[in-house]
């Protein structure tokens, strides 16, 4: 769960963008809205408008094709199968104690009683003086705000200009002894000792199922979609033809009761996974586990992340989910998003989750003796072992939202999003250049033919510069515009977003060069 900056390798430039301009531009255009905005909104909640629907769904139907639906051949050169599921949010309430969840699906919790915020304990950091009985100030780490409240306080309160760099350091609140607590004055805070000790909090969110309020109706939903995939296997197993080593594949909502939503959509309390639990023999969980690993890195830049903003970081021992304890090992792929930068933040984890799902739930089942796989291959019978690659729909949406604003102080718009073809919300513009001489009826014509296999639009609105300046903002990659020679010699112009070039191509055919420059969603 850790999605924590980290810098294993020399951060490249810092681009020059902000989250406040990408954020202004997802709501001016559509993409991402505020959840009820106009009762004030709710904390971690985020809806996606008519742009943000096409980028996300090109998103997940692109991981899904390429992950069940085309042809992946696997570390011993051969294809690989993975299939499909579609599981239920709400489960019995076993299947979360049997996983761990009900037990230790939590995170530590601290309370500012002055205030009544609530942070993560273990995103709170303390600024002060090293000798005991100095007064500290608390402040959410990466907060540059937070830290130079603190820096202000403590020099008002110590009567300063400015810090002293042997005396005043930095520590995770957790590692700060309780009796020194009492002297920190939390990050909305104007008192000292108002932060409250650190407590679990556990994430899922419980809900009523059915009319009576008994204890045992309660349910949670589910906070990862995983858990449908292992109490499923059976039943896939006995329904299609697949053996070991194969995947399930699932996307789907997943629910967690952040203590504290932050960064956009990045820490949201609701948002989609797309996850794949892959059952192979425990003897070559190292192979597979590697193997994932670089494919699911190199995916993310075939759909348009750039390496420079992409790394590997793998888990250290102590980070482990209990899962993964005993795993071949456990890696975060990881965006540098501008909140993050010069650091990385998580998008997606492959880890080796050995046979602890499998087997946990066998147990609790009381199926034990059914739920042991029998490898016909090899006359053996065994609990499979999983590879877990587990991404974030919406943490990937916002990765290549931010990856493709683009200032360009030269164009009308100032700046256009450079999606991938393939991820783009709309993939072509069609432009009468003016509205007479038959050209609308061109456009139109061309407009029914191109959109019975993508999404396009026809606009014969204004002038042909901000019809481009409107399709930059969406990042659409091509507009085609009908003009005079559209009449006469039946071409189009077409022109490109990035270059802003221009060029003729016949009107017959268009169809099979957009096909061709979208990539292989068609
Ligand atoms: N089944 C394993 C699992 O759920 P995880 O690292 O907790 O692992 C997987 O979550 C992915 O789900 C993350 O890499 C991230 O992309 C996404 N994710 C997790 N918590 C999230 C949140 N609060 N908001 C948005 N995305 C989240």
């Amino acid at each position: 769960m850790s999605d924590s900056p980290a810098a294993n390798s020399p951060a490249p430039e810092v681009p020059a963008k902000t989250m406040e301009q990408i954020v202004a531009l997802c709501r001016r255009r559509g993409f991402v809205f505020q959840s009820s905005e106009i009762y004030g909104g709710i904390n971690g909640f985020w809806d996606y408008g008519p742009l943000g629907t096409e980028l996300k769904r090109n998103l997940k139907n692109a991981w899904w094709q390429d992950v069940v639906q085309r042809e992946l051949i696997g570390p011993h050169g051969e294809p690989i199968d993975v299939v499909g599921l579609d599981c239920t949010i709400i489960m019995n309430p076993k299947v979360w104690e049997a996983s761990g969840h009900v037990g230790g699906f939590s995170d530590p919790m601290v309370d500012c009683r002055e205030t009544k915020q609530r942070y993560r304990a273990d995103h709170l950091v303390v600024l002060g003086a090293v000798e005991a009985g100095a007064r500290l100030w608390a402040f959410v780490e990466g907060d540059d705000a937070g830290r130079a409240k603190a820096i202000k306080g403590i020099c008002k309160y110590e009567k300063r200009d400015a810090l002293d760099a042997a005396r005043h350091i930095v520590r995770p609140y957790p590692t700060v002894p309780a009796d020194e607590r009492a002297r920190i004055v939390g990050p909305d805070a104007t008192e000292v000792g108002t932060l409250t000790e650190p407590r679990q909090f556990n994430l899922m969110f419980k809900t009523l199922v059915g009319a009576v309020e008994d204890p045992g109706n309660y349910s949670y939903l589910r906070p990862e979609t995983a858990q449908g995939i292992f109490v499923n296997f059976q039943n896939v197993m006995d329904s299609t033809r697949v053996k070991i080593p194969f995947g399930i594949a699932q996307i789907g909502k997943a629910f967690r009761n952040e203590v504290t939503p932050r960064n956009f959509t990045f820490r949201s309390r609701e948002f989609e996974q797309m996850e794949i639990e892959f059952f192979i023999h425990p003897s070559e969980a190292a192979t597979w586990y590697a193997w994932w690993r670089d494919w699911r890195f190199s995916w993310w830049q075939s759909i348009g992340l750039t390496s420079a903003n992409l790394q590997l970081r793998e888990h250290d021992r102590d980070e482990l989910a209990h899962y993964a304890k005993e795993g071949a090992g456990t890696s975060d792929i990881e965006y540098r998003f501008p909140f993050t930068a010069p650091g990385y933040g998580e998008l997606e984890g492959v880890a080796h989750r050995s046979d602890f799902d499998l087997r946990a739930h066998a147990t609790a089942s009381g199926k034990n003796d059914k739920a042991k796989h029998f490898d016909q291959a090899r006359n053996e019978r065994y609990f499979p072992h999983v590879i877990e690659p587990s991404a974030g729909a919406d943490r990937g949406t916002l990765a290549l939202l931010c990856e493709a604003y683009t200032p360009d102080p030269s164009r009308p718009s100032g700046v256009f999003m450079k999606f991938n073809p393939r991820m783009a919300p709309v993939k072509a513009g069609i432009f009468p250049l003016v509205n007479k001489d038959g050209m609308p009826e061109i456009g139109e014509k061309l407009f029914r033919t191109l959109r019975k296999k993508h999404v396009v639009e026809f606009d014969e609105k204004q002038s042909i510069g901000k019809r481009y300046a409107r399709m930059d903002e969406a990042g659409t990659p091509f507009c085609i515009t009908i003009d005079s020679e559209s009449l006469t010699a039946q071409t189009v112009t077409v022109r490109h977003r990035d270059t802003q070039q221009q060029e003729k191509l016949a009107i017959d055919a268009v169809p099979a060069w957009l096909d061709a420059h979208i990539g292989t969603d068609s």
